[in-house]
């Protein structure tokens, strides 16, 4: 009997598979196709201080091995997601949910930080400083180290519970940004956030999407995000979350390999709303396979 049991900055976990933020809403959606409690955990959808409409459309691009997404944050507020969204998710979902966070200013964040710390089905603080499809905050933040330890501290002050840094790829060295997250009180750092990209439609000569750019996921990115996992799992001590491109048992089993204590699966489960169901139910015949017993053990295995 193998053991998929993980610790995620002081929380246990059944299994390391959490569903990432901006692919599983609020959770309610998915709770409809199946029981939602066989997850890790989740990371809810991108939330600020008011609420969001978005970028406008068309905000979706299908490309080769995954697709490009250019939202902008769309969510209800923070208010109208612990006053809506929050007890709906407590009558499908008895485990921690991991908030995402994010805002224009270090105060920003650190006032919906305040408020999701007030909710005990809240376990982590996942702080969003790398979403790409904002004029401010996001990935602005997630780039600048100044930027992002300032909102990291601003977050650590108005909360005891775990904080975790989602980073952009979009940099040319993720390590010293997830060095700054980690001294400025960060518990945790989610590897990666898409990357930057566009679509030229041809019979218009126009960008795809109305925001233009847009940022890339799906299998395309799996490749950069182990090797971020890789670098950053060893520049770090604290426990890295790895996201991106994740489709399968052994891509679970190989992030984990590269250092990943859990992972997040993003967009597989836009193409498929049963892709963490279906992992998690296949995720013990692929350990038996490998001959791996316990994969609390695996991510520390190669360091
Ligand atoms: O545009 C979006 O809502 C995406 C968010 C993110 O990548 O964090």
């Amino acid at each position: 009997m193998v053991d998929t049991k993980v610790c995620l900055c002081g929380i246990e976990m059944e299994n390391p598979v959490m569903a990432a933020s901006g692919t599983f809403g609020y959770g309610l959606e998915f709770a409809e196709l199946y029981d939602i409690n066989i997850l890790g955990s989740f990371s809810f959808k991108g939330t600020t201080a008011e609420p969001r409409f978005g970028n406008p459309t068309p905000r979706i691009a299908d490309c080769t091995g995954g697709m490009l997404n250019s939202v902008g944050l769309q969510n209800p507020g923070v208010d109208g997601v612990i006053e809506n969204e929050l007890p709906k998710l407590k009558k499908v979902f008895n485990k921690p949910v991991c908030a995402n966070i994010c805002g224009n200013s270090p105060e920003e964040y650190a006032l919906v930080a305040n408020k999701l710390d007030a909710c005990s089905q809240v376990g982590w603080m996942e702080v969003n400083i790398s979403c790409p499809n904002v004029k401010s905050g996001g990935m602005v933040f997630g780039t600048d180290p100044e930027a992002a330890a300032s909102v990291i501290a601003a977050v650590r002050k108005v909360t005891k519970k775990p904080v975790i840094a989602k980073l952009s790829p979009n940099t040319t060295d993720i390590c010293m940004i997830a060095s700054v997250c980690e001294n400025a009180g960060a518990d945790g750092i989610t590897a990666i956030n898409t990357l930057q990209g566009m679509r030229i439609d041809l019979r218009t000569g126009k960008p795809v999407l109305a925001n233009t750019i847009g940022g890339l996921s799906g299998p395309a990115v799996f490749p950069v995000a182990l090797r971020a996992v890789y670098q950053i799992s060893r520049a770090v001590d604290i426990p890295v979350i790895g996201c991106g491109g994740i489709s399968s048992p052994e891509d679970v089993i190989e992030m984990m390999m590269a250092g990943a204590t859990a992972v997040q699966i993003g967009s597989a489960n836009l193409v498929d709303p049963y892709a963490c169901r279906d992992i998690i139910r296949d995720l013990p015949e692929t350990m038996e396979k490998y001959g791996i017993d316990s994969l609390a053990d695996l991510c520390t295995a190669g360091r």
